[in-house]
């Protein structure tokens, strides 16, 4: 019964996911809607043109704002922003053709689960990991996950002086994946970090003592409820951030960052 659950759970993130990549693509092409009608009423009732500047920033203010309206989460809007004045900002210079589609693989492999996930990329800050190498303290020999590891910030940070814990971090957008493995085997070199190109659905939490996750709001609840199958008594999930709506963590421990950070425990 907890694997069907678990299974629809997944089934209504993939939904989800593809929801809101549509929904992005439209709030784009209103927002290039917008624009154009500004365009057009400015040829036709204005003696001069509307800058291409302005039509440009109306572009990324629409197109943020429809994203707001179809309930997509922040970080879209500040992509629809963003995007406009970049590419705008680029075609200022004399660049090849094949810059512009490399740009955007180059950018969908960085920001693979913001865009097929609704998981931004954002990184755990030193006085986070700080924090969270307290929570670890008490586990001797134990094994560590870190669900979704970016660019291994927080495997590089805490295997330093925890010998002893064996840390596994799995990752599926292939950009920070390729880094983070440069930065573990060319450079740092910790014998007690392990790296998995791997979905961390597909991951046993069994097998964790502490499992940490900065993700996003969206899969929260089904993380919970796959921790709370499949975790071993006395072990813990952290959720950097991330609250689970109408279940209260066992723990909150408020990180004196600049953002003010929260680290929410669940103890099994
Ligand atoms: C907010 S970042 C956090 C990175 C790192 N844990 C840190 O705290 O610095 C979330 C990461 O999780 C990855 N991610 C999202 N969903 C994932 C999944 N289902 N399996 C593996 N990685 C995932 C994203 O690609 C992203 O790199």
């Amino acid at each position: 019964m907890a694997r069907r659950d678990d299974a629809i759970g997944r089934d209504r993130l993939v939904k989800g996911r593809i929801g809101a990549l549509a929904r992005f693509l439209v709030a784009l092409i209103l927002g290039g809607g917008v624009s154009f009608l500004l365009f057009w009423l400015g040829k036709r009732f204005s003696v001069i043109a509307i800058p291409i500047p302005i039509l440009v920033l109306t572009q990324g203010f629409a197109a943020a704002l429809f994203s707001r309206l179809f309930a997509l989460e922040w970080w879209w809007s500040a992509i629809q922003l963003l995007l406009p004045i970049f590419v705008f900002g680029i075609s200022a210079f004399p660049l090849p053709g094949w810059i512009f589609p490399l740009i955007i693989v180059v950018w969908v492999l960085v920001f693979w689960n913001s865009v097929f996930g609704r998981v931004p990329l954002f990184l755990t800050n030193a006085t986070t990991a700080k924090a969270l190498a307290q929570y670890i303290a008490p586990y001797r020999d134990a094994r560590v996950l870190d669900a979704g590891h970016g660019f291994a910030g927080v495997l590089l940070a805490l295997s330093k002086h925890r010998p002893d814990v064996h840390f596994v971090g799995c990752e599926t957008a292939p950009f920070p994946f390729i880094v983070s493995w440069v930065r573990l085997h060319m450079i740092f070199r910790r014998p007690n970090v392990e790296l998995r190109y791997r979905n961390f659905w597909d991951v046993n939490f069994r097998d964790f003592d502490v499992v940490y996750a900065f993700l996003s709001p969206t899969p929260m609840r089904a993380l919970h409820e796959k921790a709370n199958e499949e975790m071993r008594p006395g072990s813990i999930l952290i959720s950097n951030s991330f609250a689970v709506e109408g279940v209260t963590p066992d723990e909150t421990f408020c990180v004196d960052d600049r953002r003010k950070t929260r680290l929410l425990i669940w103890r099994m």
